[in-house]
C-alpha cells in the first residue's frame, strides 16, 4: 500500500492500494452479455477485433511512453464505454502490466452499470472531497489484472472537479502506485461540455472513437484541435461494415470495430 503525500495542497495522504489488495468483483456472465462485453472471454470469437486492437494500443502506449490514456469521441453514443471495457478486458488477458479502467464520464457514468456494479461511492466522491481513500472506490475483476474505478453520476460541477487539484493528485497517485500499468479513462464526448478538454490536459494522450456513418471528418478534426496539445494515439472506427477485418472473418455482428489507424 502506498500513500502519496498531498500536504502541499492541504489534502490528506491519498490511499491507493496495489491491485492485488483491492476487493474482488465478479461480473455476472449475463450482464456482460447484455452489454456486449466480450473482451474477458478469449474463447469468444467476438473478442478477436479487441485482441488486434489491444496490440496496436499497447504498442503505441509503449512507444509514446504513455500510461494514462483517455477514450473519447466527438459526439455521444459513439461506443467509448463499450470500447473502454472491451479493450481493458482484452489488454488484461495478455498485458504483463496491470490495467486500470477509470470512469471519468462523471455526468453519464456507465462503467458500473455495464459491469453490474452498484458502488456506494466512486471517483466523483474522491474529487469532491467526500473521501481521500481511493482504495474504497476500486475493484479487481476476479482472476484478472484489471482494476475498475467506477463513478457515480453527478449532475452539476463536473468540469470544476476535473479542473481541481484533487484530480491532479488522483492521476499522480495512479501513476505512482501502478508503476508501468496501463490506465484507460472512459471520457465524455469532447463536444458535450468542457470536461474532456479539461481532463485531457493531465493525461498522456487519447484514443478517438469514430462512429462510422455518424461522425464526420470535420468533427474528428475539430475534436483534435480542441484537445491540443494532448496527443491522439490513434482512432477506432466503430460500427463499420465491409472493412479489412470482415474479409478475415473478424466481424463483430452487424456492428464492428474494424480499424485502428
Ligand atoms: N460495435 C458495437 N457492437 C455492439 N454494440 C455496440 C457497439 N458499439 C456500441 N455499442 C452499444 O451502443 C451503445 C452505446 O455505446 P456506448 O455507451 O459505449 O457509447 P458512448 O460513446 O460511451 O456513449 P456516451 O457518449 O453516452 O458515453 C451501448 O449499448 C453499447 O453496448
Ligand atoms: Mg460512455
Amino acid at each position: 500500500m502506498t500513500s502519496v503525500s498531498a500536504d502541499r495542497l492541504g489534502l490528506g495522504p491519498i490511499n491507493l492500494p496495489a491491485l492485488a489488495d483491492l476487493p474482488i468483483f465478479t461480473p455476472e456472465p449475463d450482464v456482460l452479455d447484455r452489454h456486449s462485453i466480450v473482451g474477458f472471454d478469449s474463447r469468444d470469437s467476438r473478442t478477436r477485433p479487441f485482441n488486434l486492437l489491444r496490440t496496436q494500443v499497447a504498442k503505441r502506449i509503449a512507444s509514446r511512453k504513455a500510461s494514462v490514456v483517455g477514450i473519447t469521441s466527438a459526439t455521444p453514443n459513439a461506443g467509448k464505454s463499450f470500447l473502454s471495457l472491451n479493450l481493458a478486458a482484452a489488454l488484461s488477458r495478455v498485458a504483463e502490466q496491470s490495467v486500470y479502467l477509470i470512469d471519468l464520464d462523471l455526468r453519464r457514468a456507465s462503467i458500473a452499470v455495464e459491469l453490474g456494479m452498484s458502488p456506494e461511492a466512486g471517483i466523483s466522491d474522491f474529487l469532491d472531497g467526500s473521501t481521500d481513500d481511493l482504495g474504497k472506490l476500486g475493484w479487481r475483476i476476479e482472476d484478472s489484472s484489471l482494476a475498475i474505478f467506477p463513478t457515480r453520476a453527478i449532475s452539476g460541477n463536473s468540469a470544476e472537479l476535473l479542473a481541481g487539484d484533487r484530480f491532479v493528485q488522483m492521476i499522480n497517485a495512479f501513476r505512482k502506485i501502478t508503476g508501468n500499468a496501463i490506465i484507460l479513462c472512459d471520457m465524455p464526448p469532447a463536444f458535450a461540455n468542457d470536461d474532456t478538454m479539461i481532463a485531457m490536459q493531465k493525461l498522456d494522450g487519447y484514443v478517438m472513437v469514430v462512429d462510422s456513418g455518424n461522425t464526420t471528418r470535420k468533427q474528428v478534426q475539430d475534436t483534435m484541435v480542441m484537445l491540443q496539445p494532448a496527443s491522439c494515439l490513434g482512432a477506432v472506427l466503430n460500427r463499420y461494415n465491409g472493412g479489412i477485418m470482415e474479409s478475415y472473418g473478424y466481424g463483430y455482428g452487424s456492428k464492428t470495430y474494424d480499424a485502428y489507424y
